[in-house]
């Protein structure tokens, strides 16, 4: 997880980039590998509820210390393994978000098919992820920022291999400067 700093400068409008994706009022959201929730806090203004899920609990301490300070009761916080998705919530959700982590999961289209089975009918996922760009291209307040440069995915690969797991796309936006959002929607 990225120190407080740049991570906040790079992302000055996080509630921005949630409404690009489509994430709308009313809307039951999980935040699959929230961090330390700096996506969450702003998810939970806006959706009815959010579930927050992480593999380290201490994040999510974090993020739970960050919302709770914000007043901010809509939100449950769940350690795990996103791979466990709908072991671990029940109902399926109007949208799942996941943010800067796609690159790193080992098994791609695995996880794709666990959130297309914990999403509802009409369900979306979003994908944001580091453009493709040399590492060192990437700066934020000077220095480079983000993950390996041969870790990065662009667009076209993160679009087969979600849709390797079943679901297809419905949207690509761009989210300046340095990130994609691929939205997913379930199959007919
Ligand atoms: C770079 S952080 C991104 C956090 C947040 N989405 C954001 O954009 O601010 C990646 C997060 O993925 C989590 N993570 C990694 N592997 C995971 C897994 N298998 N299941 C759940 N969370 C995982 C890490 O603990 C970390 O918090």
């Amino acid at each position: 997880m990225p120190n407080a700093g740049w991570w906040e400068a790079l992302w000055p409008d996080p509630a921005g980039t949630l409404a690009a994706v489509g994430i709308a009022p009313g809307m039951e959201v999980i935040d699959l590998c929230s961090g330390d929730g700096w996506f969450t806090m702003q998810i939970a203004k806006v959706a009815r509820h959010v579930i927050a899920i992480d593999i380290d609990p201490n994040l999510l301490g974090v993020a739970r210390h960050r919302l709770n300070e914000s007043g901010v009761t809509n939100c449950d916080f769940m350690p795990g393994d996103a791979y466990d998705l709908t072991q671990l919530v029940r109902q399926p959700a109007d949208f799942v978000f996941l943010a800067n982590a796609f690159h790193g999961v080992p098994d791609q289209p695995r996880l794709a098919r666990a959130v297309l089975e914990a999403l509802k009918p009409t369900g979306r996922f979003a994908v944001v992820n580091w453009h493709q760009r040399r590492r060192e291209e990437t700066k934020v307040l000077g220095e480079p920022r983000g993950p390996k440069t041969e870790l990065r995915l662009a667009p076209e690969q993160t679009i087969k291999t979600v849709e390797a797991g079943g679901l297809k796309l419905a949207q690509l936006i761009e989210v300046p400067p340095y990130h994609y959002g691929a939205v997913f929607k379930r199959p007919p």
